[in-house]
């Protein structure tokens, strides 16, 4: 009988080692650098396949995604930099937390409770992805890491008037890396005075690893009966139309190259989602034949902003050295709609004292 607790008791331990080593394994950090007197880490999370998630505090921008193809072989499946510097370049966002506002206000100007807002025209004369230093720009606090549950928590503080906008507002984003290889992105922010906000991941896809392929060969789903048109500078022009019958109709799978050439500029469009209610729900998914990779995207917003990597120009040099030409990659931005604070129609962004903003998005790669 002793014996018998001594063998239990052994097995017991080893076994809380062995779940401990495995834990953690799971987060590891390097100092990445310095941006205005702060620290910036590199953190990869790594579940129990072997596959990776890397993410900087710089931007809560993620760097890497290694994942396999269908014989096994792990690539990255976003845009990225080898090194901070990269990202301290000029370059359109790749793989960021944005925010205050993700994507387009017109003019660059809102009304809220009848005061005028004037932002930042960082794109021709409209506001864009939260103006000239954005929060793909700031260094994020790190609030904590969790190696159980490879999870990493992210704070910023933005203050009022920052970028123009009204009110402090206090904005937290939790990056966790599943072992069925699900990347979870909660959001959550609190103001002080009523403020427009819309938070997104801006990271760019290539499911064959090799940005070398462009991503008009991947196939795209997104259940969205509807999207909303634009006018020449990529605001919507306030109606929401139905895909049916136009090049905009991912209800069936579609080769992102098949019609792409009716649209004017390519795809940059925001679609208006199926879903209902407050649940997460799967709303979009990207294959690529080729390597047999595919991702799945899950998200308790209204909108997908479906943009085909149209102003890779062939400028800039991502990791591996190659050039990133016209298409080279896919964003899948979760969203309320573009321009919203000047449509009355769409949803309300507007976050006032006292309320909670909170959106989860998954991506979840597959075989
Ligand atoms: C977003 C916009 C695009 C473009 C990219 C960055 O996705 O919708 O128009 O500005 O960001 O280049």
């Amino acid at each position: 009988m002793k014996h018998l607790i001594w063998i239990v008791l052994v097995l017991l331990i080893s076994c809380h080692t062995k779940e401990n080593n495995a834990a953690l394994k799971a987060i590891q950090v390097k100092e990445w650098g310095e941006v205005e007197g702060k620290k910036v880490y590199l953190y990869t999370l790594t579940n129990s396949k072997g596959n990776s998630v890397s993410i900087t505090n710089y931007g809560g921008i993620i760097t890497s995604w290694l994942t396999p193809d269908r014989k096994g072989t792990r690539a990255n499946i976003v845009i990225g930099f080898d090194t901070l510097t990269g990202y301290l370049s000029d370059h359109p966002y790749f793989g960021a937390i944005i925010g205050r506002y993700a994507n387009r206000i017109g003019y660059a100007t809102f009304t809220l409770d009848n005061q005028s807002y004037q932002l930042a025209a960082n794109n021709g004369r409209n506001h864009l992805h939260g103006g000239n230093k954005g929060f793909d720009k700031v260094v994020w606090d790190v609030k904590s890491t969790l190696d159980s549950i490879a999870s990493l928590t992210l704070v910023y503080r933005s203050a009022d008037g920052e970028e123009g906008y009204p009110g402090n507002l206090l904005v937290e984003v939790v990056y966790t890396f599943t072992n069925e290889d699900e990347l979870l992105i909660e959001y959550t922010a609190q103001t002080d005075k009523a403020t427009p906000v819309n938070l997104t991941n801006h990271s760019y896809f290539n499911l064959s690893g090799d940005v070398r392929n462009t991503i008009l060969d991947h196939q795209l789903e997104i259940y969205a009966d509807a999207y909303t048109p634009v006018d020449s500078t990529l605001i919507p022009t306030g109606a929401i139309l139905p895909v049916t019958g136009t090049s905009f109709d991912f209800t069936s799978p579609h080769k992102i190259g098949e019609r792409i050439s009716e649209v004017s500029g390519g795809y940059d469009h925001n679609f208006v989602l199926n879903r209902k209610g407050i649940t997460l729900e799967k709303i979009a998914l990207l294959s690529d034949s080729t390597s047999g990779r595919k991702l799945e995207v899950y998200t308790t917003e209204p909108g997908i902003q479906f943009y085909s990597g149209n102003f890779l120009d062939g400028t800039i040099k991502a990791n591996g050295g190659h050039i990133l030409q016209k298409h080279a990659a896919l964003c899948l931005e979760t969203q309320h709609f573009p321009d919203s604070p000047n449509k009355t129609n769409f949803p309300t962004v507007v976050l006032k004292p006292g309320e909670k903003y909170k959106t989860v998005t998954k991506y979840r790669s597959i075989l």
